[in-house]
């Protein structure tokens, strides 16, 4: 009997109190150890053992101050920050495990690109190829002020400069041939020259000459993921990423996405199995499915309409403050900001009327993707069948509970799974790119 097409999970972290879900900090059982190696490794551990792809840490080079003019109700909400640089997080984290793929989000238009080889090209070899370069060309003027700009680029700019980001660091990556280590001590020889390269990049925009000075790493080039959800990020996304995760509302919203997606990935000449497609969703779990939506209202009640807003507010670069909650948000063209999060609010507000106010709240618990509740079968079931009607090639997972919810899951979903033969069982590969491609 042929194998069935496996699904693929990649944990969504924010090194702060907030993923997506503003109230899972607020939990009683929440641990909020986040400052402490040991709450890293622990995560990456759990992680490991239910065999995940990877987890990755989403970032923002700065705290959201557009709502209302100020940072107050991020901070004091306990809002989306992310307050740790992920590079070191995930340099704990691979020395508390051994396979699971470790990724990191960094801005093309703020980290220069031999800044960006050198500390991913590290992580990979010393993790033994482990690692994604989550690629974002940053969404806040904010960010820019943190950099030294006035104000962010035009979107297209950005993603022009981007595409030029990621040819300059991939050439570098490849700047040492496999085999130019030698380390022959007897002969006096550590690398041999013939095998190590000037990489001579010139862009429109940005040059870098190399060599890089970090030697080939196991996976060669680190595994680069993207998130880009307007045109012309969905056609960067296309061409670069291997692993592209997004934020849609209903099943149907994302089985739109996949085709749009696949199908410009074969226009760029991919296979469009090199680019797999996970959309975010939320898991709450109890023994029956009564429990579980208990355990939902209980946690969403936990949520504050006001870090909505604000949250809301930070991610498509508009002060909401100046609206009405009591109507719904209308579609607009925004240059800063993340289309993917503004169609996620106009795909709940369309489909189920909301206004403003509302979808703040919903922003703030699951960033409108789906929550998916009930007991381990009645989770499975739903993810095999969005997993079965090509929604999606598995799931990007945002915590309800830190590290509950990825404890709860691993130890009752999981072998769901498996037994179903929709999930590997074991690794079959060493690098996260042999996880991402194992069939
Ligand atoms: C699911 C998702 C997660 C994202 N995570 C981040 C992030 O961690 N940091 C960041 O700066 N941008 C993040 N973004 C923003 C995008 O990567 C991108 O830079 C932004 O959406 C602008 O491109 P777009 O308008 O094409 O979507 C995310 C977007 C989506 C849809």
């Amino acid at each position: 009997m042929p194998s069935r097409r496996k699904m693929h999970f990649v944990a969504f972290l924010l090194a702060g109190p907030t993923a997506h879900h503003h109230g899972a900090w607020r939990h009683p059982e929440a641990d909020l150890g986040f400052f402490t190696p040991e709450w890293h490794e622990h995560i990456a551990r759990v992680l490991e053992a239910g065999k995940f792809d990877s987890l990755f840490f989403a970032d923002i080079l700065g705290l959201y101050d557009l709502y209302g003019g100020s940072f107050a109700s991020i901070l004091r909400c306990g809002g989306q920050m992310g307050l740790l640089d992920p590079i070191p997080l995930l340099s704990i984290m691979s020395r508390a495990t051994s396979r699971i793929g470790l990724g990191a989000t960094l801005s093309s238009t703020f980290y220069p690109p031999y800044h960006l080889a050198r500390s991913l090209g590290t992580l990979d070899l010393l993790s033994g190829g482990r690692v994604a370069w989550n690629v974002v060309a940053s969404h806040g003027h904010l960010e820019a002020q943190n950099f030294g700009l006035h104000e962010l680029p035009a979107r297209d700019a950005r993603y022009d400069y981007a595409d030029e980001v990621v040819e300059a660091v991939c050439k570098l990556w490849e700047s040492w041939d496999a085999d130019a280590l030698v380390l022959d001590k007897q002969r006096g020889v550590f690398a041999d020259p013939d095998k190590v390269h000037y990489v001579n990049y010139r862009g429109r925009r940005i040059s870098t000459r190399g060599p890089l000075t970090v030697p080939r790493s196991p996976q060669g080039r680190p595994v680069i993921m993207q998130a880009g959800s307007s045109p012309r990020g969905r056609d960067f996304a296309a061409r670069w990423g291997e692993l592209v995760f997004t934020l849609q509302h209903s099943k149907s919203d994302m089985q739109a996405f996949y085709q749009d997606l696949k199908s410009r990935a074969i226009a760029q000449g991919r296979a469009p199995e090199q680019c797999l497609i996970l959309p975010s969703i939320d898991i709450i779990l109890g023994e029956t499915d009564a429990i579980a939506r208990e355990r939902q209202a209980f946690i969403n009640d936990l949520v504050q309409t006001e870090a909505g807003m604000a949250q809301m507010s930070g991610h498509i670069g508009i002060d909401l403050s100046r609206l009405s909650p009591d109507l719904p948000l209308a579609d607009m063209d925004i240059e800063a900001g993340s289309r993917g999060s503004l169609d996620v609010i106009l795909q709940g507000t369309q489909a189920q009327g909301l206004t403003l106010g509302e979808a703040a709240r919903r922003f703030a618990t699951s960033e409108l993707c789906p929550q998916i509740v009930g007991s381990p079968e009645t989770v499975a079931d739903q993810l095999q069948d969005l997993f079965e009607s090509h929604a999606c090639d598995g799931f990007i997972l945002t915590p309800t509970l830190m590290p509950g919810m990825f404890e709860q899951f691993v130890r009752a979903v999981v072998p769901v799974l498996q037994a179903r033969g929709l999930f590997r069982r074991d690794y079959a590969g060493r690098t996260l790119r042999e996880h991402l491609q194992e069939t």
